[in-house]
Order: structure tokens, then sequence, then C-alpha cells
């Protein structure tokens, strides 16, 4: 194996082994009336340590399917994934995984600071109050730690369950669209909020969305799916430098990028 160079004043590509490995990989479910329909067809990917993906594609496409491989939900029919050299199902067993899923919902009967915590009993390990406490903070809940969730807003709904996806320092870190339900701003505004967290916590991430301005905002990469069945259409590296700030998504360069990818996801230009 080659070892990787490091980077001056980085230590998130030092590692020579990749952190996410998709080898080969397809998967089919089996319908209603027996008939099995293709989701996801020959994926290969590799993403490396530290390194933070966007999964973009049409509605169906298999983005959300493509998260439960990686995080041992579901088995692929063919291919392999592996993380960090291991298998996934080792990986949540260790709870290493950070998981915050499109339709993941928070306890309605806990307080905010009890959702927050819940890794800790999960894992059966005392509840770090310190760690709770300053990921509450990090994500601007602090003042919100007794609330149930019917008393806080959609961000902050939003915003516990990205702490709460960090709480046992993942190793990886799956995000499926976690603003989906939000506003433009307030959805800005927690991309901003996601990035200086990821910016301090370096944690491999793989985000699902559909918005195509938080891709490029968010990703060093960028994975555009085409559907039935669902492959890898196009991969994009994003040439901004980091930190990003919000004055980016005003540039030329930010909307030239954002056009060619709302272009490429337009139904029009799938049919050929
Ligand atoms: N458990 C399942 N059993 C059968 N079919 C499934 C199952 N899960 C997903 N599918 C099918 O697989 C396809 C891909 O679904 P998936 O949820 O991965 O898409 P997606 O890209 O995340 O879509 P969206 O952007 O709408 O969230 C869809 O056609 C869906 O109906
Ligand atoms: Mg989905």
């Amino acid at each position: 194996m080659i070892a990787a160079k490091s980077v001056e004043g980085s230590t998130r590509y030092q590692a020579s082994e990749t952190a996410v490995k998709l080898n080969g990989i397809s998967m089919s479910y089996r319908g209603k009336g027996g008939a099995s329909s293709t989701v996801l067809a020959g994926i290969d990917l590799e993403i490396s340590p530290g390194e933070f993906v966007a999964l973009i594609g049409p509605s169906g496409c298999g983005k959300s399917t493509l998260l439960k491989l990686i995080a041992a939900l579901e088995i692929p029919t063919q291919g392999r994934v592996t993380i960090c050299a291991e298998e996934p199902r080792e990986l949540a067993r260790k709870h290493r995984l950070g998981v915050a899923f499109q339709d993941h919902a928070l306890l309605p009967w806990l307080s905010i600071k009890e959702n927050v915590g819940l890794p800790f009993k999960l894992a059966r390990r005392p509840v770090d109050n310190e760690r709770v406490e300053k990921l509450l903070a990090l994500v601007g809940l602090a003042h919100y730690a007794n609330a149930k969730p019917s008393q806080v807003s959609g961000g902050m709904k939003q915003r516990a369950s990205i702490a709460r996806s960090l709480m046992l320092n993942p190793s990886l870190l799956l995000l499926d669209e976690p603003f989906g339900a939000l506003d433009a701003v307030t959805r800005k505004q927690l991309n901003i909020e996601l990035q200086s967290i990821w910016t301090e916590q370096k944690i491999t991430t793989v985000l699902v969305t559909h918005g195509v301005d938080e891709a490029i905002f968010l990703a060093d990469r960028i994975i555009v799916l085409e559907a039935n069945p669902g492959r890898i259409r196009e991969v994009i590296n994003v040439p901004f430098e980091r930190p990003r700030s919000s004055s980016l998504m005003r540039t030329a360069e930010f909307h030239k990028l954002t056009d060619y990818l709302t272009e490429l996801l337009e139904p029009a230009t799938n049919v050929t």
C-alpha cells in the first residue's frame, strides 16, 4: 500500500486507507408480485478519511438505500461495503456510526437533552452530561435542554438530531436530508453551523441532499446519481477553499457550479 502524503497543517488526508469503500454494489428489492427491481447497480466508490461527500440525484434513485447499506441497515444483493477496513455491522456494533436520517424523529416523551444523550443509553454507557451539554451548546440548543421536542421549532429538532448523531464521537457520520423540511434561511444557517462543527471534528461524512447549493457549500466531493437503476453519473470535486463563508454562495463560480449541477439533475437531460 502506498502511504498517502501528509498535507501540511492538516491530518485529514494522512491515513493511507480509505474510510468507506463500496465495491460493485448492487441492490434489488423484491416487489409484491415477487418480481425484483434493481435500485442500485454497480456502485464503486472510495471515500477518504475526513472527507465530506454529498450524494445528490433524483427522487427514488437510491440515495437513502445507499446510506442504509453503508450503515449496515441493509445488506447489498451484490458487492461489498467496508468501513475503515471493517464490515459496517462491526462499526455499528461499536457505536462508531453517527446517523441522522430523513425520518429520524426525536422521542416526544423525552426532553431535548435526554434525546441528545440517548446514544449513551443505547450503548449501555453512563450518560456523559458534560458532553451532552457541550454538543447542545455547539448546535445552539443550550437554552432548550429541558424542552420537549413539541415545544421547539423544526430547525431546533434537526439540530438536536445532529447533536445526537455526534454524541459518541463517530468515525463516520451519515446524514440523510437532515435539513429537508426547513425554510431556506434556517437551512443556510444550519449549513454554516454544520460546516463549523465538521471543521472542528473532521469526521468522515456522507450527506444526502436535494439542495445543490447545500452540496456545493459543504462537500469536498459531490456524487451525482442517476435513476433506474441508481448509478454514479458524475463525480465533482468541489474547488472552493475552506473555511467557506456564506459570501461564497454569492460568487459567480458558485453560481456556475450550481447551474451545472441543476441542469445535470433536470429530468429532460436524462431523456435522450
Ligand atoms: N424496503 C424497501 N422495499 C422495497 N423497495 C424499496 C425499499 N426501500 C426503498 N425501495 C425502493 O427503492 C427505490 C430507491 O429508494 P430510496 O429511498 O433509496 O430513494 P432516494 O433516492 O432516497 O429518494 P428520495 O430522494 O425521494 O428520498 C425506490 O423506488 C423505493 O421505492
Ligand atoms: Mg431518500
